[in-house]
């Protein structure tokens, strides 16, 4: 837990910001698995996390603006409990570490918030992500979970994304703790890959080392030689020599930072002359992308830049033809690159999409583009120092999309698709790490991982 002065200072600022009524943050509960008893990994929310701390279920929290008043809302364990849970401290202890002064059993919040609503005074909520949190607005404020998004305070979500975009250095510590236990499960998973394990193999040993080291995986492991499929959660792949891995994974610090990487990696150990050269234009991407990062740039442009890496990239492997930044304004380079360039990360791997991925994303100035491709543009916006983002960039294969755009004689004065073909069992390739921009520029936070051809096969080849 960082010192309590952080999180007063943050709820002052909010309340600075919201300026009039009384916000509203529900803590989240245990989620049963199979049966009430046999719950996921408890996970807090976020936001509760960022201006509370409290990482337990069974918790909400209230800022009275207008009384200047931090209040949290739980119950202290009892004889039953201390059976199954051990014993806990006092809320009035854990409140104090917060800095919070005043804890009120949680069955009282349903009056308190009553009362205020009978005043007429307005109740800030954020947007919920669980449905079990729309049934608790339903109950404290009367909303129908169908209307618990639309009625979410947008004043309130508005300065949430303002603070909590802006990373302070403690969380930039806790963001590279997550990245430090991230390059172990690399190191490892690189250095152990060889055909006829199972990409499970490789994904156990990662989840292994994000658990023995205090973390926890920051999302669901990608590990795939199919790596054409973005988000391929499947494990169950022998590991066949000539495929590469596409492995995109991060840990989540014991204060729930996450780290977000990925790396590619041959099966064999040696990328295939044909994988070094799609592999070299995505690092070349990689790196334009980082190395434009800077305050006040939008990140539309960086992603337009790596765009127009990859299509020159692909022009010289005879791929793509015709004039590259036309090419790119009509979005021929998403058959190969069809998602956007990266995200903010924080306390969530993709950071506040919760609570809206336009707001965090985007601002009044910049509206999100329609054409394919650019339109999953997560992160848009001018950068700020202290913005916490990844670069990913990546090449892909993917032949229902290369079959649907090929009958629709899709862009064919910027796409050779007779060569393209050549390419249908290639799989993919994505390369990402982690960025801070700092007044100057720009820093890649956490030890560096391997990325050159040279630096991997090193340690890939070893095994
Ligand atoms: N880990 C998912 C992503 O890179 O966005
Ligand atoms: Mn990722
Ligand atoms: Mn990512």
């Amino acid at each position: 837990m960082f010192d309590s002065k952080i999180y007063t200072d943050r709820r002052n600022r909010l309340k600075e910001q919201v300026k009039t009524g009384i916000i509203l943050f529900l803590g989240n509960e245990e989620s049963p698995m199979n049966y009430q008893d046999n719950p996921y990994h408890f996970r807090q929310d976020s936001s509760f996390l960022y201006f509370f701390g409290l990482d337990s279920p069974g918790l909400a929290a209230v800022i009275d603006i207008d009384e200047n008043k931090d209040i949290i809302f739980g119950d202290d364990v009892d004889v039953e409990d201390i059976i199954w849970m051990g014993s806990q401290p006092l809320m009035k202890d854990r409140a104090l570490r917060v800095g919070v002064e005043e804890t009120v059993p949680i069955d009282r919040l349903e009056e308190i918030l009553k009362l205020a609503a009978d005043q007429g005074r307005k109740i800030h909520y954020l947007p919920p992500y669980r449905p079990g949190t729309s049934l608790k607005i339903e109950k404290l404020l009367g909303i129908h979970p169908s209307k618990a998004k639309e009625n979410a305070s947008k004043e309130l979500t508005k300065a949430v994304v303002a603070q909590r975009s802006v990373k302070i250095k403690e969380e930039v510590e806790q963001i590279e703790e997550a990245l430090n236990v991230t390059y172990e499960m690399y190191m490892v998973a690189m250095s152990m890959v060889k055909p006829g394990l199972y990409e499970r193999d490789l994904v156990g040993q990662m989840e292994g080392i994000a658990i023995a080291s205090g973390c926890y995986p920051s999302f669901p492991i990608i590990l795939t030689i199919n790596g054409q499929i973005l988000h391929n959660h499947f494990h169950g792949n022998v590991l066949k020599v000539g495929r590469l891995i596409v492995n995109d994974a991060g840990a989540e610090s014991p204060m729930h930072y996450a780290s977000d990487i990925t790396r590619t990696f041959p099966v064999s150990g040696r990328f295939t002359q044909k994988q070094k050269e799609i592999y070299e234009i995505v690092l070349d991407a990689q790196e334009t992308a980082i190395q434009a990062v800077e305050p006040n740039i939008k990140y539309k442009d960086i992603h337009l830049k790596a765009a127009k890496a990859i299509a020159t990239g692909l022009k010289e492997l005879g791929l793509m033809q015709g004039d590259v930044d036309e090419a790119v304004k009509s979005g021929a380079h998403a058959l190969f690159f069809p998602h956007g360039l990266g995200h903010m990360m924080g306390l969530d791997v993709h950071d506040m999409e919760d609570i809206g991925e336009n707001l965090v994303g985007y601002d009044k100035k910049l509206k999100r583009s329609e054409q394919f491709g650019l339109a999953y543009l997560r992160l848009a916006k001018e950068l700020q120092p202290g913005f916490v983002l990844t670069a990913e960039p990546g090449i892909y294969f993917i032949p229902a999309l290369i079959d649907k755009w090929l009958a629709e004689k899709k862009l064919t004065q910027f796409i050779n698709y007779e060569k393209v073909n050549e390419y249908r069992d290639f799989g993919g390739v994505r390369i990402e790490d982690d960025v801070l921009v700092t007044e100057e520029g720009y820093r890649v936070l956490g030890k560096p991982i391997p990325k050159t051809i040279e630096k991997i096969e090193e340690i890939t080849a070893s095994s």
